[in-house]
């Protein structure tokens, strides 16, 4: 078993030697964080910590469930020093990472425009890098319908406080059938808000070119998954109860996603979004890598008491 993954994993960084997964990853780490001023005057808000890790682990974990392993991060010309130096290569968790700037804060659809090498021929998934997602098992059933993606596939997830978001209007004849996506509405047509979690086929990057900036002068999400919604080529996935979305954009939702995280963990004493854990529990890291890396972690830190636990109780 060893020996298996030490070559695969030495295949999965030869480049373009092996492709692992159909499916490529960019996690947009960008913007200005304006709503967390002062918080994010010099440091980016995906740097920021959800409790006991950085907000970026999150949203990279969701990928890395997914079975996701080839990575681009964008976020700003500031940032991207800093997540560099948090996240590396990717190398030590089985993944692999490369970075992407976005100059200025034009939009989440300009995320396309900006990987259009990445993206290539293989479709590809985009998550927020402030979005956190705890789906347990919901997560099997995405990556069955992802597999099968003709167009593009967005979630949506039932909120108190649609005026926020993208909002999913349905058929009423026929309740998976989206009739409209409407940005941020005034009078929303239901609850159901479109999450930072989006999968396209290739086409995504032509469909981004043609998208113009909105009245407040960005390339909307919502605008590109209209175009795939009026070539009658797009899927919503719900989200089921017992699922939690939370997006950490404002003090408030920071603060709930933190006390969300400390609450299931100190009952369960199992880490969310634990990117080491992960690695080794999908086998993208052996466990001699994972002991190695542990190593690393100077620090005797809770974190590092947990990884070890893992190992111990292995
Ligand atoms: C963005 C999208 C919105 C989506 C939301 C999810 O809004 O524009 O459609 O529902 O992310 O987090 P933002 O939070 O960037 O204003």
């Amino acid at each position: 078993m060893a020996l298996f993954l030490l070559c695969y994993n030495l295949l999965l960084f030869i480049p373009g030697y092996y492709k692992y997964n159909t499916m490529n990853g960019i996690l947009l780490a960008g913007g200005s964080g304006s709503r967390l001023f002062p918080a994010t005057s010099v440091v980016s808000k995906q740097l920021l910590p959800v409790y006991d890790k950085p907000m970026i682990y999150y949203p990279l974990s969701t990928l890395m469930l997914l079975g996701i392993r080839e990575i681009l991060v964008i976020s700003t010309p500031r940032d991207i020093p800093h997540i560099k130096k948090l996240l590396g290569n990717g190398a030590h968790w089985g993944i692999r990472l490369s970075y992407k700037e976005q100059n200025s804060p034009n939009g989440i659809a300009e995320a396309f425009l900006i990987a259009e090498d990445f993206i290539g021929n293989e479709n590809v998934c985009l998550i927020l890098g402030d979005n956190i997602f705890y789906m347990g098992s919901q997560l099997n059933v995405f990556s069955e319908v992802i597999g099968k993606n003709e167009g593009a596939i967005i979630c949506g997830y039932h909120v108190t406080n649609p005026e926020r978001y993208g909002i999913i209007e349905f058929d009423p004849n026929d309740t998976e059938k989206i009739v409209s996506i409407e940005e941020k509405p005034k009078s929303p047509k239901s609850n159901f808000a479109v999450v930072g979690l989006y999968f396209y086929t290739p086409d995504v990057t032509q469909k981004a070119k043609e998208l113009r900036p909105s009245s407040r002068g960005e390339l909307e999400i919502t605008d590109l998954n209209i175009k795939y919604l009026q070539e009658g080529r797009i899927k919503m996935l719900r989200m089921c109860r017992g699922t939690a979305w939370l997006d950490a954009g404002t003090s408030d939702s920071l603060l709930d996603a933190a006390q969300f995280v400390q609450l299931i963990e100190k009952r369960q004493g199992l880490k969310i979004s634990c990117v080491e854990e992960i690695a080794l529990n999908r086998g993208f890291i052996d466990d001699q890598q994972f002991m190695k890396l542990i190593d690393t972690y100077k620090n005797e830190s809770d974190y590092k008491k947990y990884l070890m636990n893992i190992m111990n109780e292995r």
